[in-house]
C-alpha cells in the first residue's frame, strides 16, 4: 500500500459517467426486480402497502390514503400500531440476544452494547418513569441531548407510551432549545450533564439550564448522567437524575400505547425562510413504515447486519436511519459519539474495522474530509465487510463520489447518495442499489411510488438539462403531515407555489433547483429559497440576520451562503453599523457570538463584512443573489436593477482586501 494515488485508476475513474451495481451486491440485494417501478406506478397507491407490511399492526388500516382534503393526507388510515413496539418486543422471541445498537463513546474503548432485550427493558423503565412524572399521551417530551445511548432509549420511551418527542440537536444553542420548548408547548425535558469532543468533557447542563431560564412555563427536566462525574442535578429544583428514575422502576413493564396510524409520533423542528423554525410533525404509521421501507430498499439493511450511520441524532437522519428504519428491521445499529478526527483521522475505518460494518450511510462534507486527509487512513483497516454505502445532506461531486466508491467501497459497494428532507421523513430520490446503474453527482431517479419532476416557474416539466424547480407531484406516507399547530403556514410553505387547488393538483415544492437527464436521473442543485446548506445542516438566513441585528451598534444586516470548499457552503454577513460605532474585530467578535449564542456554532459566520449600504433593488429589497456572487468571487451578474450599483463594487473590494 502506497501514499500515492493510483493515477492510472484515478484517470479511469475520472472519466466513467456511470457504474453498474457490482454484481455481488446485486446477488443478494433485497429489492432487485426493475418490475417494481412499474408495479408502483400500475398499483399506486395501494402499492405502498409493501412498506406498511414490513411492521406490525395492532389493526389494519382500511384505506392506504385518503385525499379527500389535499393536502393534509392521510395513509393507512384506521391502522393502528406502535412505533416502540416495532422497534422492540416484535424481535424478542428471535433476536432478543442479538445486538440492537453498538455505542461507541468519543474515549477509545469506552462503548456499550444494547441487546434487543436489554434496550427493551431500558425502554420500558424509562417509560414508567416519564408516566410517572405525569407525562401523558400526546404530551410533547424535549429532548436536548448529545449522542448518548439514552437519547434513542428516550425516543422509544415515548413512543411507548404515545408522546411525542422533540430532539433539539445539542449543538443548539440555549435560546434554540427555548424557542423550540415554547413552541411546543413542551413541559418535559431530557438532557445530561455533558458529552466529548475531541478529548475533552464539554459542558452541556448549564446550557440547557440557560434555556429553561427563557421558557415561560415549568418544566421536568431529567438529567442523565454521562461524564460520571461529582456534578449531578440540582435537588433543589425540578431536576431529576436519570439513572435514579430508571433504578426505581427496576423490571417495570409498560404496554405500548395503541396508537392511530395518524397520531403523532415526534416533532422536529427545521429552518425555513423565515425566522421562526418550523415544527415538522410526522406520524406513527406512515413515517414508521416509510422508514423502515427505504431503509430495506434503498439501504438494504439485514436483520444480521451491522449497520452504521454517522448522522447526528439530533437531525432527521439520525431519527429515520439510525433509530427508526435499522431498529424497526430488527438489525444492529452503530451510534458513535464522537468526531471522525480524533484521537485520529482513521477513527471511522477503525470502527468499521472493528465492527464488521456493512452498510456506512454518511455526508458529502464528512467524504471531502477524509479526501482531503488522504487514502492512508482508509488504508490502514480492512473495510471489506461493507456492502453498500450511502450519501445524504447536500449534492456531492462526482470527484467526492468517485474517491468514496473506490477508496472505501474498493469498486464493491454501490454508492446510493440519497436527497430527502426533514419534511419528507424519508429518501425520496435515490437509485434502488440491486437495480438501477449509478451516476456519480446525481441522486438518481424518484423512488418507486414517488413522483416528482423538473418544472420552469409556471409548474410546466423544463427539458432535460435545464435548470428547474424540483416538486413532488403525488403523496407518500413518509411525508410530513402539517407545522405543529400552524396549518396555515404548512400550505403556505410547500404547497402555495405550484397547486393548483382548482383543478385538484396538489403538488409539493422542496424549494431544491434541480436537473432532470434523459434517463430521468436527478441532479438536485441545491436550496432555492433562503435557506442556506452547511456542512448538511440547514440553517435559515433570517435566522442568522435577526441574531446580527439584536446586537447593539448593527443597524442592517443580510446573510447569505457562499461556496465553500469543506463545508459545501458558509455563511457570509454582511453588516451596516449604527452611527458611531466602530467598525473593529472587536465588533466583529461581538457579531460572531451573538449567532452562536442564538442557534450554536455550526451558524458561526466565515466573514462578517462591514459596509454601509447593501444592494439593494428600486423597491427596496436586498439583492442577495450580487451579495453570494461576492462571497464567491463569481463575475457579478447584473447590477442595472440597482438602486445603489456603485456600492456593489465598494463591498467587493472590501471582501477582496480581506
Ligand atoms: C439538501 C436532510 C443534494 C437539499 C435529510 C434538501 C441534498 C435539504 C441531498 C434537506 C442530496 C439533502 N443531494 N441535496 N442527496 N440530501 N439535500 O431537512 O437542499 O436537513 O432540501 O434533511 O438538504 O435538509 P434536511
Amino acid at each position: 500500500m502506497s501514499d500515492q494515488p493510483d493515477v492510472e485508476l484515478e484517470a479511469r475513474l475520472a472519466e466513467q459517467e456511470e457504474f453498474e451495481p457490482p454484481e455481488s451486491f446485486v446477488e443478494q440485494a433485497n429489492v432487485t426486480d426493475e418490475g417494481i417501478y412499474e408495479e408502483f406506478d400500475e398499483n399506486w397507491p395501494d402499492a405502498w402497502e409493501r412498506a406498511a407490511e414490513l411492521l406490525d399492526w395492532e389493526e389494519d388500516w382500511n384505506q392506504v390514503l385518503d385525499d379527500s382534503n389535499e393536502p393534509f393526507y392521510e395513509w393507512f388510515v384506521d391502522g393502528k400500531l406502535n412505533a416502540s413496539e416495532n422497534c422492540l418486543d416484535r424481535h424478542l422471541d428471535d433476536r432478543g440476544d442479538e445486538v440492537a445498537i453498538e455505542w461507541i463513546g468519543e474515549p477509545v474503548d469506552e462503548t456499550r452494547t444494547y441487546t434487543y432485550s436489554e434496550l427493551h427493558r431500558e425502554v420500558n423503565e424509562f417509560a414508567a418513569a416519564l408516566r410517572e412524572q405525569g407525562v401523558g399521551e400526546d404530551d410533547v417530551v424535549t429532548m436536548y441531548m448529545p449522542m448518548i445511548p439514552e437519547l434513542p432509549i428516550a425516543m422509544l420511551a415515548c413512543a411507548r407510551i404515545g408522546a411525542p418527542h422533540s430532539v433539539v440537536f445539542a449543538g443548539f444553542s440555549a435560546d434554540a432549545l427555548a424557542e423550540r420548548m415554547e413552541s411546543a408547548d413542551s413541559e418535559t425535558l431530557v438532557t445530561c450533564d455533558g458529552y466529548y469532543r475531541r478529548g475533552e468533557a464539554l459542558d452541556h447542563l448549564d446550557k440547557a439550564r440557560e434555556g429553561l431560564d427563557n421558557v415561560g412555563h415549568d418544566v421536568t427536566t431529567v438529567v442523565v448522567d454521562r461524564l460520571g462525574d461529582e456534578r449531578t442535578v440540582d435537588h433543589r429544583g425540578s431536576e431529576l437524575d436519570y439513572d435514579a428514575l430508571v433504578d426505581e422502576q427496576d423490571g417495570a413493564e409498560v404496554e405500548p400505547v395503541t396508537r392511530d396510524a395518524e397520531d403523532m409520533l415526534f416533532l422536529m423542528y427545521t429552518s425555513g425562510t423565515t425566522g421562526k423554525p418550523k415544527g415538522v410533525k410526522h406520524t406513527t404509521g406512515g413515517y414508521l413504515s416509510y422508514a423502515a421501507w427505504t431503509s430495506h430498499a434503498v439501504l438494504d439493511i439485514k436483520p444480521e447486519d451491522t449497520y452504521w450511520c454517522s448522522a447526528d441524532i439530533g437531525w432527521i437522519t439520525g431519527h429515520s436511519y439510525i433509530v427508526y428504519g435499522p431498529l424497526a428491521l430488527g438489525t444492529t445499529t452503530v451510534m458513535y459519539e464522537g468526531t471522525p478526527d480524533y484521537p485520529d483521522k482513521d477513527r471511522m475505518w477503525q470502527i468499521v474495522d472493528d465492527y464488521d460494518v456493512n452498510q456506512l450511510y454518511t455526508a458529502p462534507t464528512a467524504i471531502r474530509a477524509f479526501m482531503k486527509w488522504g487514502e492512508k487512513y482508509p488504508e490502514q483497516h480492512d473495510l471489506s465487510s461493507l456492502r453498500l454505502l450511502g450519501t445524504v445532506g447536500e449534492p456531492i461531486n462526482p470527484r467526492a463520489w468517485k474517491w468514496y466508491y473506490k477508496y472505501i467501497g474498493n469498486e464493491e459497494c454501490p454508492v446510493v447518495d440519497t436527497w430527502w428532507q426533514t419534511e419528507t421523513g424519508g429518501m425520496m430520490i435515490t437509485t434502488l442499489p440491486g437495480v438501477k446503474k449509478m451516476k456519480p453527482g446525481s441522486a438518481g431517479p424518484p423512488l418507486p411510488g414517488v413522483s416528482a419532476d423538473i418544472v420552469d416557474t409556471n409548474g410546466d416539466p423544463v427539458e432535460a438539462g435545464r435548470a428547474g424547480h424540483l416538486v413532488v407531484n403525488k403523496p407518500w406516507p413518509g411525508m410530513l403531515r402539517t407545522l405543529y399547530k400552524n396549518d396555515e403556514r404548512f400550505i403556505n410553505e410547500y404547497w402555495d407555489e405550484y397547486s393548483v387547488p382548482d383543478r385538484d393538483q396538489w403538488v409539493y415544492f422542496p424549494e431544491d433547483g434541480a436537473k432532470i437527464d434523459d434517463d430521468g436521473y436527478i441532479t438536485v442543485l441545491g436550496r432555492v429559497d433562503d435557506v442556506i446548506n452547511v456542512s448538511g445542516h440547514r440553517l435559515g438566513t433570517m435566522e442568522i440576520e435577526s441574531a446580527i441585528v439584536g446586537v447593539e451598534g448593527v443597524a442592517e444586516a443580510a446573510v447569505v451562503g457562499g461556496d465553500h470548499e469543506m463545508k459545501g457552503e458558509a455563511v457570509y454577513a454582511y453588516v451596516i453599523t449604527e452611527d458611531g460605532q466602530e467598525e473593529n474585530e472587536e465588533f466583529r467578535q461581538e457579531i460572531i457570538e451573538a449567532v452562536e449564542d442564538a442557534i450554536g456554532p455550526i451558524a458561526r459566520p466565515e466573514a462578517v463584512v462591514f459596509t454601509h449600504e447593501l444592494p439593494k433593488t428600486r423597491s427596496g429589497k436586498i439583492m442577495r443573489r450580487l451579495l453570494e456572487d461576492i462571497a464567491n468571487g463569481d463575475e457579478l451578474g447584473n447590477t442595472s436593477t440597482l438602486r445603489n450599483p456603485d456600492v456593489v463594487h465598494e463591498i467587493e473590494q472590501k471582501v477582496q482586501g480581506d
